[in-house]
């Protein structure tokens, strides 16, 4: 059966029609972090998933997984290391480009950041199309760094973002019709 916790972060997600555009229903984590149970019990079910596996690197995908990313490097004692859009690093950076509905987008990472042969959690709250987070996982990749698992709070399932993932195991904690 499922955790208890998860039917409760669930209905603390709340959810906004036709944001930020017609047809989209956008889900908004700002009230699971107004529920302090809620937002305590999200990071402790991933803390318990990823303690003890041999995790150095959190790597959080702006904007929101620099929300939930940084209690659970914290508490796993990994570093957390933050997955930018363009231009906003100051040191060196390598860059993967990724498609949106209309157009293109880079997410970048600092050089230095990680070192071949660590093991990595990929954090964000959401998982659409999948393109973000496969972005995120060539980035950390090609730098020679192992995807134990991306991590998300919430997935929407008919868009089958799961596929672009390759290899990479999904792990969700709210599945969202
Ligand atoms: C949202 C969400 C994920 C991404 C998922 O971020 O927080 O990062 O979209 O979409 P995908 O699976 O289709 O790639 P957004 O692009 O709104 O950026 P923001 O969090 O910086 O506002």
């Amino acid at each position: 059966g499922k955790d208890p916790r998860i039917a409760k972060i669930a209905s603390s997600i709340r959810v906004i029609p036709d944001f930020p555009k017609p047809g989209i229903m956008f889900q908004d984590i700002t009230t699971l972090l107004l529920d302090t149970e809620a937002f305590k019990d999200t990071i402790a079910l991933f803390v318990e998933r990823y303690q003890g596996r041999g995790i150095s690197v959190v790597a959080g995908v702006e904007a929101r997984g620099f929300i939930f990313g940084p209690p659970i490097a914290l508490a796993i004692g990994a570093k957390f290391v933050p997955m930018r859009k363009p231009k906003k690093l100051p040191g060196k950076v390598i860059s993967e480009e990724y498609s949106l509905e209309y157009g293109t987008d880079k997410m970048e990472m600092h050089v230095g950041a990680v070192e071949p042969g660590e093991r990595a959690i990929i954090i964000d709250d959401l998982i659409a199309t999948g393109g973000t987070l496969a972005a995120a996982i060539r980035l950390l990749e090609r730098v020679g760094v192992k995807i134990v698992e991306c991590a998300c709070v919430i997935e929407l399932p008919e868009l089958k973002g799961k596929e672009k993932l390759g290899d990479a195991p999904l792990f969700v904690l709210v599945s969202s019709a």
